[in-house]
């Protein structure tokens, strides 16, 4: 079949509604989306289905979903461009999620880092959805014969065996699927611990650590008053040596899209209560008029149920098409 020309490269990701989003998913994920939607043909999906393989509270976990679509949108990202859903909205997931299971070996999820990483955090509660989430995700992706995947460096495995079990099932059936891409932004600016600079920014670990996009300017200034630098009192990037310096360097590079030699050079002679500030102002005056848009745009239910109510119509109606492919192939009677 010849590829039409025209037709732009398709993108699919997904993040999870696990709670208010830190500074580090608004850098590493949320923001690089809307950058994305005028290059590409992109499906954004609020990842719902991953997210019970960890227990939730079912009033907690609604009010989360929807203010990751209330985010979403508040970060700019236009519904008319971009498909934007809820994975649980769309039962093709779920459908095509147990067809792969069928075409994954347990050698493989055995190897699996986050599973390993999760099972000890979740010990209690070490169920098989939590063993087979890659292949969930690599239904995410297959469904929709994306090309490419934004995603973080952690997810890189999950691709892998996304891709694996794509090869698979071509390699049996002949085309099915397109074998993806991982999509890594040049901006990628890993956000780290304010508490624990060699860590990674996570808002599962103490309050202080992490600023939430939804902070306010006086939680936002306090939490980097306190953030880990060093004794040393020179402003440079290095962040072997300087860990918590650098990282507040990065953050502001992230967000201003600023040169870091020309950042490093503005604050010769200065000390780490400026820095501060100036991480403080910058952070403060990218999150306010989000904060705004999300303040007004989860008052509008109407508007908020007819873009996910979209969003799954068009989701849906090429995720049928791809499963309806694959059960063709593997011998299913059509319906
Ligand atoms: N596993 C991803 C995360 O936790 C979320 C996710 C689910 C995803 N399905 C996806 C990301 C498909 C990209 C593509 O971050």
């Amino acid at each position: 079949m010849q590829e039409n020309p025209v037709r732009k490269q398709r993108i699919l990701s997904g993040i999870q509604p696990t709670g208010t989003p830190t500074l580090g998913n608004y850098i590493g994920a949320m923001r690089n989306w809307k950058l994305l939607e005028d290059e590409y043909d992109c499906l954004y999906m609020i990842a719902d289905l991953h997210t019970i393989t960890v227990r939730q509270d079912p009033a907690k976990f609604r009010q989360n979903a929807m203010q990751m679509l209330g985010l979403l949108l508040a970060s700019g990202l236009n519904p008319d461009k971009s498909v934007l859903f809820f994975q649980s909205h769309v039962p093709q997931h779920a459908q095509l999620g147990w067809l792969l299971d069928c075409f994954t070996y347990m050698g493989e999820m055995n190897r699996m880092t986050q599973f390993k990483d999760k099972s000890a955090k979740h010990a209690d509660n070490i169920n098989c959805g939590l063993f087979t989430y890659p292949v969930l995700m690599a239904g995410d992706i297959l469904l929709y014969q994306a090309n490419l995947v934004p995603v973080g460096r952690d997810q890189t495995q999950h691709l892998e065996i996304c891709r694996d079990i794509a090869m698979r099932v071509n390699g049996i059936y002949g085309h099915v699927f397109t074998i993806p891409e991982g999509y890594y932004s040049k901006v990628g600016a890993r956000v780290m611990s304010l508490q624990d600079p060699t860590r990674k920014m996570s808002k599962s670990e103490a309050e202080d650590s992490f600023i939430s996009v939804l902070d306010t300017p006086d939680v936002i200034r306090r939490k980097y008053r306190r953030a880990v630098t060093d004794s040393d009192a020179c402003i440079r990037f290095d962040p072997e040596n300087k860990p918590g310096v650098s990282n507040l360097l990065s953050i502001i590079c992230a967000l201003t899209g600023g040169d870091m030699d020309q950042l490093v050079a503005s604050f010769e002679g200065k000390g780490y209560g400026e820095l501060k500030a100036a991480v403080t102002d910058v952070t403060v005056e990218t999150l306010a008029p989000i904060q705004a848009e999300f303040a007004r745009v989860m008052k509008d239910k109407a508007y908020m149920e007819s873009v996910y109510r979209a969003g799954a119509q068009r989701a849906g109606a090429l995720a049928e098409r791809t499963l309806q492919k694959f059960m063709k192939k593997i011998g299913y009677v059509q319906k």
